[in-house]
């Protein structure tokens, strides 16, 4: 037993320079968790809600002192004197405080900054690290990196409309020779681009956003790295989140940089033919979250061949996981603790997911900080792949960098 003896909340900066909620917890034995909450911007419709100051004389409406203040003077209050071990009953405590559906009373960026804290404490109490704090003796496997190293759609200024392009070293042994070939083919990959005078700045998630004739050349470029870096594509995949959600209108699909209006049906031959010329491991999201019908086709055609992962489709949320297990749709899910907004609720899709077949993949957010929660996480529940972006910024590689060390531990 152990009691918290503070809890406080601060706005912090993000690494696309938006303020963001941060908690720290102590506890009267010493223990201390601190926590930075992430945020998306290609966020689905039915994710919890951030709570946003809208007042626009401070960050052009994005400030978060109303959830920083949510949590010094409601929630702190009433868990002063809480037991640092009682995870589970804080966070249901959290979500009946709010009462709402999606958290928008207190904010999900307010609850989860405690609720992860709290976990923080917690281990830090126990003396052991977090990802053992969360799982047990079980926590021994390494997930595979999913490194996003060209970036589109909403998070690059580029002419790419897919978001995500992704290699996946999931031929290769140990984390640490995962992460050295990523490493490497992300920097041969700046080398064609530059020789091509195609080179540029970086995305939101540190992959190069170079403007390019299609998605096709991208693919091209990313294969010609591998072979280049001295890999094949018999141990380094290529996963693609499309992020099509950003592109659904009135039942149809805007490709918005090119200005290509597809259909469901279009999309889905397009990802066959892809997946017949690429060596094409993942989609995530490639239809909306609200084509439960066109996912069926999809499923149905490419389910069996590779992961088809829902992001924006089941938000890390049970009763849309649920949805998807009746629907038999998708086969992988994508976990964001700031889309449901408690470690509870997600270590319960996980969970659920599991049972069910489907692919955990632990994903950070285009808006990130220092904070590495999710790699203890990933390794906690034994997922297979985690996704953190590009070997490039320090938002990305903190949570790399933690699992080389949790590597190194095991
Ligand atoms: P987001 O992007 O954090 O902007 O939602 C990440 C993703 O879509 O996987
Ligand atoms: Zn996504």
């Amino acid at each position: 037993m152990d009691k918290i003896k503070e809890i406080r909340a601060y706005e912090l900066i993000d690494s696309r320079g938006n303020p963001t909620v941060a908690c720290f917890i102590s506890t009267e034995k010493g223990a201390k968790g601190f926590s930075i909450v992430p945020s998306g911007a290609s966020t689905g419709v039915y994710e919890a809600h951030e709570l946003r100051d809208k007042d626009n004389t401070r960050f052009f409406g994005k400030g978060v002192t109303k959830a920083v203040e949510n949590i010094n003077e409601i929630i702190a209050p009433n868990l002063l004197k809480e037991n640092i071990f009682s995870q589970r009953k804080v966070d249901d405590f959290l979500i009946n405080l709010d009462g709402s559906e999606n958290k928008k009373c207190l904010g999900a960026n307010a609850v989860l900054a405690v609720s992860l804290a709290f976990a923080k404490a917690a281990a830090s109490s126990q003396k052991i690290p977090l990802y053992k704090y969360l799982g047990g003796e079980n926590a021994k496997k390494l997930p595979v990196p999913m490194m996003n190293i060209l970036n589109g759609g909403a998070h690059a200024s580029n002419n790419v409309d897919i978001q995500e392009f992704m290699i996946v070293p999931f031929g290769i042994k140990t984390f640490a020779e995962q992460m050295r070939a990523g490493c490497e083919i992300y920097a041969v990959l700046g080398k064609i681009l530059k020789e091509k005078g195609l080179i540029s700045g970086v995305g939101d998630e540190g992959g190069y956003a170079p403007s390019l004739s299609g998605d096709e050349e991208a693919l091209e470029l990313i294969i010609e790295a591998v072979f280049k870096a001295g890999y094949n594509t018999d141990a380094v995949g290529i996963a693609l989140d499309v992020a099509s959600s950003e592109w659904a209108q009135n039942g149809a699909y805007l490709l918005p940089k090119r200005n290509l209006l597809k259909t469901s049906d279009e999309l889905i031959e397009d990802y066959e033919n892809l997946c017949e010329k690429y060596p094409i491991i993942s989609i995530e999201d490639g239809l909306g979250e609200d084509d439960t019908e066109g996912w069926k086709k999809l499923t149905e055609r490419l389910g069996k061949k590779i992961n088809l992962v829902g992001d924006d489709l089941f938000v890390t949320n049970t009763k849309r996981l649920k949805m998807g297990i009746k629907e038999n749709i998708a086969n992988s899910i994508l976990v964001k603790l700031n889309q449901i907004g408690t470690l509870s609720e997600t270590l319960d899709v996980m969970e659920m997911a599991k049972k069910y077949g489907y692919k955990n993949i632990v994903s950070h957010r285009s808006g990130e900080s220092e904070d590495t929660f999710i790699a203890d996480l990933a390794v906690a529940v034994n997922a297979p792949f985690i996704k953190s972006g590009a070997p490039c910024r320090s938002d990305r590689v903190a949570k790399y960098n933690r699992l080389l060390l949790i590597e190194k531990e095991i």
